[in-house]
């Protein structure tokens, strides 16, 4: 037996006792020739003396002791002297006289500090290097504990409302529509591939064909996709289908889940229902389709006010069919020509051709533009943006999805800079949940010249718009959803189409997917739909991204024990990496490196 108690368990209740604990060498201090030893279990820390005046056996042993080695000790529960009792620790009353200590393991000199200040300092690919040692960090442990008491409290969640968890398979088939794909080779069928499971999507409404009708699933979903802070290229999705549900359906079981999980794991509740907002509104009011409501610095159109502008950049922008907006960022007037020049660096990425801006100080209006704006202009910027000393006030003149966009990127921009300068408070632990509803089904494509679907092909259009799908497909409104918090989206989901007539319309006449490509690519779906298809929907939720914002933490790497790196690497594991020619030849695969 290695051990009778844990790390984090004796008290003063325990003196006397003759315990063995084991666990890794936290620190060491020597004090006068006696030995302690800070020893760290996942639960906690425990302090063991060794004094050598006692047994200079031991004493020799504990000398040639390093951090980070793994020892056994046993001993005898006794108290701190006074004056070193560590309230903090729930052990820090008492501490393990050793009479005996085994050594499992020795370990090298830590690349880097474990402690939670010290692992933050360092590159994050040292980090990911030994992640094995950064996850012995207190920070590490905990964000691991945290994720699987969400985990487990879903599955709980879902288990009373009586859904069942079904596995789908992560080799699955190349679908057009969708994020890029890994491709994976068969050796039994030469020259065909399988593409991992970008989500279950198609498994779990063929579930609801199947008559299962309360699916859920903790998925892993793969997507070849440009990887940041909130995305990785294999991330977990809680994955939900049900039949017989409308979209208020949705709201309430998800709204449940979401306040079980504060409650479980922050012992915090969160009011529902959640707010609702149209993707029209938040676009025109945020900028983006992810509002973060925690602040305000609302953009506000001034398309009517400019239209006859002297400022010619303005005028031509409405006449051409575009909007001009703005935004007050209260109290910003003072920012440095180096944050401002980086605003305009901001805008400029997004497609703006500059950044027109007014500053108030001592009363007065200065901008390159003002001698363009008439009083009638000014009195309706100061009214409708309340315009006061200390402001500055940013302009946006372009087609509207793109001013909103500029501006939406401007105002989240604005409010880190008040933020650094304490005029605003951001709290990460303010949760501001909120639907975004009403998003268009489709977005014309300028690129492929097409209309694509803004969600995916299986939204069900909202059925008053049904009418317009030949006529005007962008007025169709589709029954999707996504699920924000505090600026980032959790989840999205959609009630799905249910009848095989509408879904084939909907690949053929709209999406214009050839008829032979949808009869190999979702033929399946569409002969399955003919076989008595419950009305049904469902949605997903990224269950990295949740759990990153229960931590505190805005990378989901952090959450996740083994990621990959921006550049899509696992920096331990060392992958990807090449492969034998055999392995290639057996996989019928043929490779062509470029130069
Ligand atoms: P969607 O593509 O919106 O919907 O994905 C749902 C949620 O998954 C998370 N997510 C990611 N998290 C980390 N890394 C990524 N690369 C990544 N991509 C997505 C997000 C997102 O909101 N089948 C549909 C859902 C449905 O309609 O039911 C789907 O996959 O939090
Ligand atoms: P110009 O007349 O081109 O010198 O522009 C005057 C100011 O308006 C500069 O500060 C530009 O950065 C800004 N500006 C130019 N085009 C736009 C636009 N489309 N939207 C917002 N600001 C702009």
């Amino acid at each position: 037996m290695y051990r009778t108690h844990h790390c984090a368990q004796l008290t003063q209740a325990d003196l006397g006792k003759t315990v063995s604990l084991v666990g890794w060498v936290d620190s060491l201090r020597d004090h006068g020739g006696i030995l302690f030893i800070d020893l760290r279990d996942r639960r906690g820390i425990t302090q063991v003396k060794i004094d050598p005046q006692e047994n200079a056996e031991l004493g020799k042993l504990g000398a040639s002791l390093k951090p980070e080695s793994v020892i056994g000790v046993t001993g005898k529960v006794v108290p701190r002297p006074e004056g070193t009792v560590n309230p903090s620790l729930p052990t820090g009353a008492v501490e393990v006289d050793a009479t005996s200590l085994t050594i499992h393991n020795l370990s090298d000199t830590p690349p880097f500090p474990l402690d939670d200040a010290g692992g933050e300092k360092v590159n994050e690919d040292l980090r990911l290097t030994y992640r094995y040692l950064d996850l012995r960090r207190p920070k590490m442990r905990k964000n691991l504990q945290v994720r699987h008491l969400a985990t487990k409290t879903i599955r709980d969640y879902f288990d009373a409302q009586e859904f069942i968890e079904v596995e789908t398979p992560a080799l699955f088939k190349s679908t057009p529509e969708g994020a890029r794909e890994y491709l994976v080779p068969s050796r039994i069928h030469p020259g065909q591939f399988y593409a991992l499971s970008q989500s279950p999507q198609q498994f779990k409404q063929i579930l609801m064909v199947a008559g299962v009708e309360r699916y859920f699933q903790i998925a892993r979903c793969f997507r070849d996709e440009d990887l940041r802070a909130d995305r990785q290229m294999e991330f977990t999705q809680v994955d939900v289908e049900a039949s017989f549900v409308e979209r208020e359906d949705i709201y309430q079981v998800f709204e449940g889940m979401l306040k079980k999980v504060w409650k479980e794991v922050l012992n915090v509740d969160i009011p529902t229902p959640f707010q609702r907002m149209a993707f029209v509104d938040a676009m025109n009011r945020f900028g983006v389709d992810k509002p973060d409501l925690r602040f305000g610095l609302e953009l506000v159109d001034f398309s009517e006010t400019f239209k006859n502008s002297s400022f010619k950049v303005f005028q031509a922008t409405v006449a051409g069919g575009g909007v001009i907006k703005a935004l007050n960022a209260k109290g910003l007037a003072d920012l440095t020509q180096g944050e401002q020049k980086n605003l305009e660096d901001v805008a400029k990425s997004l497609g703006a051709k500059g950044l027109a801006f007014i500053k108030v100080e001592g009363g007065e209006w200065k901008s390159p533009i003002v001698k363009f704006f008439s009083e009638a202009e000014k009195a309706t910027l100061t009214e409708k943006l309340g315009v006061a000393d200390g402001d500055i006030i940013f302009f946006a003149a372009a087609p509207w999805e793109k001013a909103c966009a500029i501006l939406g990127r401007i105002r989240l921009e604005a409010a880190a800079l008040l933020q650094k300068r304490g005029k605003l408070s951001i709290r990460p632990d303010d949760w501001k949940f909120l639907w975004v509803i009403d998003f268009p089904l489709m977005t014309y494509d300028e690129e492929e010249k097409r209309y694509v679907a803004t969600h995916h092909p299986f939204t069900a259009p909202v059925p008053e718009d049904v009418q317009y799908l030949d006529s005007d497909p962008k007025r169709v409104r589709g029954q999707h959803y996504d699920v924000v918090l505090n600026g980032m989206e959790l989840g999205g989901g959609s009630i799905r189409i249910h009848q095989p007539a509408l879904q084939k319309k909907v690949f053929e006449d709209v999406l214009k997917i050839p008829q032979d490509m949808v009869e190999s690519r979702f033929g399946y779906m569409l002969k399955a739909f003919t076989y008595g298809a419950p009305p049904h929907g469902g949605i997903a939720f990224g269950l990295d991204r949740m759990v990153a914002l229960l931590c505190g933490t805005t990378s989901i790497r952090d959450v996740i024990a083994f990621p990959k790196t921006q550049k899509g690497q696992d920096l331990m594991a060392q992958s990807p990496t090449p492969v034998t020619e055999k392995q290639l030849r057996d996989l019928h695969i043929r490779t062509v490196i470029p130069e």
